[in-house]
């Protein structure tokens, strides 16, 4: 019962690949922060605003494992930062878990990140450096886990296809 899990920094495209994605594999889709929104019955920045970063770390590790651990093949689409903690990691290592890394530009995700309503609370109260440095810090870690790497031009292959 394979997982496809999407991983890739904050406006990396994971939702519009993951869904595509599942209407071609004709496979559930599940996008973890629509998920932790339904859960907590508010926005995820507001939720960072009540209870902070580590607490929404807790609660996606917690979404992670029990989408992974469904009696199905799916395809779910990861947070930005889902996959920093370790024990989100060691979820990952499971042999049935096929995880694909949208690897984009940094400027093309900022350009994206700009122009979408939903708001990210470390992009909007980040500096331009700061958010950069995240971006960088996270790379090796993404490399890492990744099964498969689709950079951008594979991406759009993807969406292009019927
Ligand atoms: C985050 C990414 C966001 C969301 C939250 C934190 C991150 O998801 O989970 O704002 O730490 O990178 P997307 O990657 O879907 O934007």
């Amino acid at each position: 019962m394979t997982k496809y899990v999407l991983i890739g920094f904050m406006g990396a495209g994971k939702t519009t690949i993951g869904k595509k994605l599942a209407s071609l594999k004709q496979l559930p889709f599940y996008d973890m922060d629509e998920v932790i929104v339904e859960q907590a019955g508010c926005p995820v920045s507001d939720y960072f605003d009540l209870y902070g970063e580590s607490a929404f770390r807790k609660l996606e590790v917690e979404v992670l494992q029990r989408l992974l651990s469904k009696k199905e093949e799916a395809i779910i689409s990861t947070g930005g930062g889902t996959v920093m903690p370790p024990e989100a990691q060691q979820l990952l290592a499971h042999s049935d878990v096929y995880v694909l890394w949208l690897n984009t530009p940094f400027d093309v995700l900022c350009h994206r990140l700009e122009q979408d309503e939903v708001q990210r609370p470390l992009f909007v109260n980040s500096t331009p450096e700061s958010f950069f440095n995240l971006y960088e810090k996270r790379l090796p870690t993404y490399r890492k886990l990744s099964d498969q790497e689709l950079d951008i031009n594979q991406q759009q292959k993807i969406l292009s296809q019927k």
